[in-house]
């Protein structure tokens, strides 16, 4: 009886444990579906949280691209100047900002010289350039040889650019900064059969051939790799594209691209090559071109010349226009890339063929200065000499072309101009910067050398044993150190004396 009691109670204790249980059970899973619902709640919020910030991003980058550190409207103007390149750099508060940094706080925290480079500038222009064929078939193709810094290559493949390379050198700063090989085309009259096994294994989109000689090794080598090279044709359409002899390249004289009347000819012969894969035909005139009617005489030629091809049977997918499109350095009245569209536009008509186009110094030239400091002043009889930090070496254009760039006081003074010749340390008299320029100017300041993003550091050497400038690149408020000044014991690093 007594057992039977227990063993009652027992149940009974049993039981009441098990709905005591049962109830912390079910309060454990209420708090379970709190703890998700709260849970899903934060998941929301943080997603919510996510867009707004992109959102804010993207304006904040729109309004970046779309206005000056003063808020001003940029975009191109109808002469073809894009305010928004310059604009990057703008007075503020009586000093020259690069975007929304002053630089003097570049110069103070990098040191001179350094080149600067605006990101709001470069992908402003990519946006001019690429919006302005939006409704045509296209591929922008950066000319990588203007501007071969990483970063700079970065922004623009992140933005949808193909690259436009001129060595194996070039395709793997195209790779390292996660440009797409399959976007890629290969210019240059020299290329050697391991950079064609290199760029074949890679899986470009397109090798630029310019001469028979060329057409029959790149055979050679796609054969012996087992693969068949896309190629189209580099046409020299004899233009004279109206710029410093130095960078015409499409007159028959110029050592570059096929016989126009050889063309067609060239183009029979690979459509008999078993490694070869016709794709396009290929003409680049020049650079720093500043007049459409140029662009146009060549344009119509390519097209015709197209005709004629296919005509023979061949088919081409793209027809690949170069670049050369100029910006503004002085006075120059540039082209409007929407003027040159319409141009484009109007030859393509019908025609289903891809256009491909390679501009350099138009996406990077304005959005970089070269910033360097006033070491010495020596007025003299005859002339008065800055001498300031940034050199031959740093920026050659200048002594190789004479060409002009514009140069501006960081921090401007008041007082009377002299006519400064700006000129660097090395041993040359052709190591100047700028002749004649009337600045207020005292030993220590900061100078911009204005639209050297383009051939800039990319045509700098050691000449003199100077270690290379710095590169950085603004973003808004921020600076990215894209290349650290190189140091004196990088100069003979790879170098060794006879044992
Ligand atoms: N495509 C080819 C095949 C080229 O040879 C060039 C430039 C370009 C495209 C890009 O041209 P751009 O759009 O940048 O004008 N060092 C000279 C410029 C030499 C240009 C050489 N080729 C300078 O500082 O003015």
């Amino acid at each position: 009886m007594r057992h039977q009691r227990s063993a009652q109670a027992a149940a009974a204790r049993t039981g009441r444990r098990a709905c005591v249980f049962v109830a912390r059970y079910d309060t454990f899973v209420a708090r379970c579906d709190t703890f998700v619902d709260e849970h899903d709640t934060f998941v929301d919020e943080h997603d919510t949280f996510v867009d707004e910030h992109d959102t804010f991003g993207a304006r904040r980058d729109t309004a970046a691209a779309g206005s000056d550190a003063r808020g001003a409207p940029r975009g191109a103007d109808s002469a073809g100047r894009s305010r928004e390149a310059m604009s990057a750099f703008s007075l503020s508060r009586g000093e020259l900002h690069a975007e929304r940094v002053p630089l003097a706080t570049i110069a103070e925290r990098f040191g001179t010289p350094c080149y600067v480079y605006s990101r709001a500038a470069i992908e402003a222009r990519y946006d001019a350039f690429d919006g302005a064929f939006a409704d045509l078939p296209h591929l922008v193709c950066y000319a990588v040889k203007a501007n071969s810094n990483l970063a700079i290559l970065d922004l623009l493949a992140r933005r949808g650019a193909g690259f436009d390379i001129v060595s194996a050198g070039e395709l793997a700063r195209v790779v390292a900064a996660g440009g797409d090989p399959a976007k890629t085309v290969f210019s240059g009259v020299g290329k050697a059969d391991s950079e064609m096994e290199t760029a074949l294994v890679a899986g470009i989109r397109c090798f630029n051939v310019e001469s028979a000689a060329e057409l029959d090794l790149l055979n050679a080598v796609a054969g012996r790799v087992g693969k068949r090279a896309p190629i189209s044709i580099r046409v020299n359409p004899d233009v004279d594209p109206r710029t410093h002899p130095y960078i015409a390249t499409g007159l028959k004289e110029s050592k570059f691209g096929v016989a126009y009347n050889d063309a067609p000819a060239l183009y029979r012969r690979a459509a008999g090559l078993a490694h070869v894969d016709v794709q396009g035909i290929d003409c680049h005139i020049g650079s720093q071109i500043t007049d459409l009617a140029v662009y146009v005489e060549a344009a119509r030629k390519m097209f015709a010349l197209v005709d004629a091809i296919e005509s023979e049977g061949a088919a081409l997918r793209h027809i690949d226009l170069g670049g050369g499109l100029g910006i503004r350095y002085d006075d120059e009245t540039t082209i409007d890339p929407a003027a040159y569209a319409r141009a484009v536009r109007g030859l393509h008509g019908e025609r289903s063929h891809e256009l491909l186009f390679e501009p350099g110094r138009f996406l990077v030239g304005e959005a970089g200065l070269l910033l360097t400091r006033v070491l010495y002043l020596k007025p003299g009889d005859t002339r008065d000499f800055a001498i300031v930090d940034a050199a031959m070496n740093d920026l050659l254009r200048p002594a190789l072309y004479a060409a002009w760039h514009p140069v501006e006081p960081v921090r401007p003074r008041a007082g009377d101009a002299r006519r400064w010749q700006i000129v660097g340390p090395v041993c040359e008299s052709a190591d100047f910067l700028a002749h004649d320029r009337g600045l207020v100017i005292a030993a220590g300041d900061l100078l911009a050398v204005r639209a050297a993003g383009a051939y800039g550091f990319a045509m700098s050497s050691n000449y003199n044993s100077r270690p290379r400038p710095c590169e950085v690149v603004v973003d808004g408020d921020r600076v990215h150190l894209a290349r650290p000044r190189e140091r004196i014991a990088d100069l003979f690093a790879n170098e060794s004396m006879l044992r």
